[in-house]
């Protein structure tokens, strides 16, 4: 029986898999967007969405509406991403980035800190704001990149929901924040908008993780709650990329369900902190 849009997230049949193959194939080959690697069972579940929000009785009658409408594939394709973020997400791993690894890059005449998989940039955003309180904001250059090109139009914006910012204030005194968080931004119509000097040493770009490379050489590299998306082979892709753009003694830091240990990178880096998933490269 072909998946339909009304079929319970149960294990998927063998038709099913079929008929998602052939969709992420036709999503690659006429889209130019490769979810083959990401993680099946999340990848699913958004697909299942997707067959509601477009209206398809089965994924083979989606594949058939995005390969013939350009505006169903980008929805699709818009759909498939997940841009779920908030500002000092766990607070516990800014606060450690704060206490533990900037006096380890304060001696670093330059620092380039690359954000992969940074959303609407509310990550951006924090560690702009961390940086300048630590007196080394005008040092960096930061790199913001992600897959998704409306995420980042709305990073270049920096404007979040005013009734979000209760929540972000209290993360960024739990994260060690040392000044009034108001200070950051102005309220308008119902907006929080941040201050663009946050966003003076910031380049937003787009980079995929899953088809380009390294494209310079960093001091501090983020790349959180992104790779949980991917299956092990794209994962391990991955993990090559940020290897090879971080230099000696440059410091790694993952989201709280990603971790180094079983990757086939672990050797090349020592744990910083290992609960706040801190690693710094020493080979
Ligand atoms: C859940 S958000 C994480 C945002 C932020 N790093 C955080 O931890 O809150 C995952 C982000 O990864 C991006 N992403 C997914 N696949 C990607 C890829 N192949 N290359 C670059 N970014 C990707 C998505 O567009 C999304 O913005």
């Amino acid at each position: 029986m072909a998946a339909t849009a009304s079929t319970p997230c149960a294990r998927p049949t063998p038709l099913e898999e079929v008929e998602i193959d052939l969709l992420l194939e036709a999503v690659h080959r006429v889209g130019g967007v490769d979810f083959r690697d990401y993680a099946r069972a999340s990848l699913r579940r958004r697909i299942q969405s997707q067959l509601r929000a477009q209206k398809a009785d089965t994924i083979t009658h989606l594949l058939d509406k995005i390969v013939h409408d350009p505006l169903c594939m980008d929805r699709f394709v818009l759909g498939l991403s997940v841009n779920v973020s908030v500002m000092f997400r766990d607070p516990a791993f800014f606060r450690a980035l704060r206490e533990l690894v900037f006096p380890l890059l304060r001696p670093w005449p330059f620092l380039r800190i690359w954000l992969a998989g940074c959303s609407m940039g509310e990550e951006v955003y924090s560690l702009a704001i961390m940086l300048a309180e630590e007196g080394l904001i005008s040092r960096c250059r930061i790199y913001a990149t992600d897959i998704n090109e409306r995420a980042l139009a709305k990073a270049r914006e920096g404007i979040y929901a005013l009734d979000l910012v209760q929540r972000y204030t209290q993360n960024y005194m739990l994260a060690g924040g040392t000044r009034s968080f108001s200070e950051y931004y102005t309220a308008a119509y119902g907006n929080a908008i941040f201050t663009p000097a946050l966003r003076e040493r910031v380049m937003f770009a787009k980079h995929n993780l899953v088809a380009d490379g390294p494209f310079n050489e960093f001091s501090l590299i983020l790349c959180r709650n992104v790779m949980i998306y991917f299956n092990r082979r794209l994962q391990d892709r991955v993990h090559h990329v940020l290897c090879d753009s971080l230099a000696n003694f440059g410091v790694l830091g993952l989201g709280a369900r990603e971790a180094l240990p079983f990757t086939p990178l672990q050797n090349r880096y020592e744990a910083l902190d290992a609960p706040h998933r801190l690693y710094r490269r020493v080979v």
